[in-house]
């Protein structure tokens, strides 16, 4: 007889075990999972490519984002981005649950002389310890909608806990209508899996961020194969802003 549930963790543990056992992308159980995913680095995944996200490019160019300060990449796969962050200045954090895909990012991040900072395990119990705020920018390119709906609360806590006054978010994320499942959240939890990942509407994002404040929420560029970015229409790119700090200072 199991008695176990006493604060929210206890609860979000057990969301996450009402997933079926091969459905997990987001605890350290799966990482496994993404291991066998970054196995064979010449498949065609879109991602793999060793280049930027074109919004993540422009924002800084357009000085939306200010270079040079601390950032943390979540859920940073190979390291693309964390990578270009670094030769953009910042101070680099980048944490993701696969130790193959840290493996390739630290071997990228070699080749080029990038001095990142990688991390093996789960973003969420390293919030706080290890990866240790405050960071001006949280940065997370296709992390976000592999999180089950619960675990909403755990990302939220996460740029609560890292997140500096006045710092951004940086996210992409599968768009409604193109890519993603849009079954209601309630009915991940009947299905007890995620099918692919989650597609979010703008509306979606902005009730779920709408501690802070929008900067800019648009699709991603598609990029041509030759391009020096990497772009997709299917997913959306925004970016929101913290508040900036106690009472008194411009609101955020
Ligand atoms: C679609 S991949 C994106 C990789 C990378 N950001 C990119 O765009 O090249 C999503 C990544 O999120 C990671 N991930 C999922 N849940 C995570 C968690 N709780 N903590 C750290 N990484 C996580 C996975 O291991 C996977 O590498």
């Amino acid at each position: 007889m199991d008695r176990g549930i006493r604060d929210v963790d206890d609860v979000l543990r057990l969301l996450d075990d009402l997933f079926a056992a091969g459905a997990d992308r987001w605890t350290d159980g799966a990482a496994g999972w993404w291991d066998a995913f970054y196995a064979d680095r010449a498949r065609p995944v879109p991602f793999f490519v060793d280049k930027p996200d074109e919004n993540l490019v422009e924002w800084l160019d357009r000085g939306l984002i200010a270079p040079g300060g601390r950032v943390l990449d979540l859920g940073c796969g190979p390291g693309r981005n964390a990578r270009y962050l670094a030769a953009r200045g910042f101070t680099v954090d980048a944490v993701d649950l696969s130790a193959a895909a840290i493996a390739w990012a630290e071997e990228r991040a070699r080749e080029a002389g990038a001095a990142v900072r990688f991390h093996r395990g789960d973003a969420f119990a390293l919030a706080g310890t290890v990866l240790r705020g405050p960071y001006d920018l949280v940065h997370d390119s296709g992390c976000f909608h592999h999180l089950p709906p619960h675990r909403r609360i755990s990302y939220l806590a996460l740029l609560d806990a890292v997140l500096a006054p006045g710092g951004h978010l940086a996210l992409t994320c599968f768009a409604a209508g193109a890519m993603g499942s849009e079954l209601d959240d309630a009915d991940f939890y009947r299905e007890s899996r995620l099918h692919g990942g989650l597609a979010y509407t703008p509306e979606a994002l902005r009730r779920i961020f709408s501690g802070l404040t929008e900067v800019e929420l648009r699709r991603m560029r598609d990029e041509p194969a030759d391009s020096a970015r990497f772009g997709e229409d299917f997913l959306w790119a925004a970016l929101f802003r913290a508040p900036r700090g106690p009472a008194g200072d411009p609101p955020g």
